[in-house]
């Protein structure tokens, strides 16, 4: 049986952005959503150029969030006259929101308003366990695994071909970047995989680095000089990709 969770509860800072008071943190840059979910996400990724002409892409994100990286990502493969046949987005969160919520939060997004109305049609109860969504008459799949990133990613079979690490900062968020949830992530990275995040802290570098991810820091978004992209390359690995 599906338990029920403790739901994100929507607040705003100063500035109107989305703020967590059990996290003490943004859901994300004051300086643009979109664009920050465009610049560190999907190019730090290398999308939608590594998806174009692929029978099938995964991502998966840790933090679903208010859905800003999933929507973007959605309007960018639905743009894309090259995208592949089939995008899996699969997106660990521990405290998701309730769809009234999302429905405030989303209206910032006027660019997202069609596909934003239909993730939230499909909506599902807020109860812990894997919850797959069929989107756009099935060719995107929206898998999301409520609970505890710790638990849940040991228990996920997959090939991931992205990930998107965007939990809130490492210092108030150490859990979802610590290194044992980057070997879970490890498990799962298909060859090839990328990752990409805003947070270039040392401790995140080595916990990657641990895990067998290669990582470079990259121009940041905005305000931030840097972010952070990378591959799987585990030792003794010695061809391309
Ligand atoms: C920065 S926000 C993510 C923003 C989101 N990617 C978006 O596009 O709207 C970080 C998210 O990580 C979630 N989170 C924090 N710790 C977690 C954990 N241990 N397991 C799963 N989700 C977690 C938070 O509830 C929050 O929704």
């Amino acid at each position: 049986m599906l338990l029920p969770l403790e739901p994100a509860c929507l607040t705003l800072d100063a500035d109107g952005t989305p703020f967590s008071q059990t996290y003490g943190d943004v859901y994300h840059s004051a300086a643009g959503g979109q664009a920050q979910a465009r610049h560190v996400f999907l190019a730090g990724n290398e999308l939608p150029e590594r998806w174009q002409g692929r029978a099938r892409f995964v991502i998966l994100e840790t933090g679903f969030g208010l859905g800003l990286n999933c929507l973007a990502t959605w309007l960018a493969w639905r743009n894309d006259l090259r995208r592949c046949a089939e995008l899996h987005f699969v997106s660990l969160e521990k405290h998701p929101f309730r769809v009234d919520d999302l429905a405030l939060a989303q209206q910032a997004w006027p660019e997202f308003h069609e596909i934003a109305d239909e993730l939230r049609r499909h909506w599902p109860p807020l109860r812990a366990g894997t919850h797959r969504l069929a989107l756009e008459g099935g060719r995107l799949i929206l898998t999301l695994v409520f609970g505890d990133a710790v638990e849940t990613l040991p228990e996920l079979d997959m090939a991931v071909d992205a990930f998107y690490l965007d939990g809130f900062s490492p210092a108030r968020n150490p859990g979802l970047w610590s290194p044992e949830l980057c070997r879970s992530l490890a498990r799962l990275a298909a060859p090839g995989a990328t990752l990409a995040t805003w947070s270039v802290a040392g401790k995140v570098r080595r916990a990657l680095s641990g895990a067998g991810f290669e990582v470079a820091k990259r121009p940041g978004f905005a305000g931030k000089r840097q972010m952070l992209a990378g591959r799987y390359r585990p030792a003794g690995f010695s061809g391309t990709p």
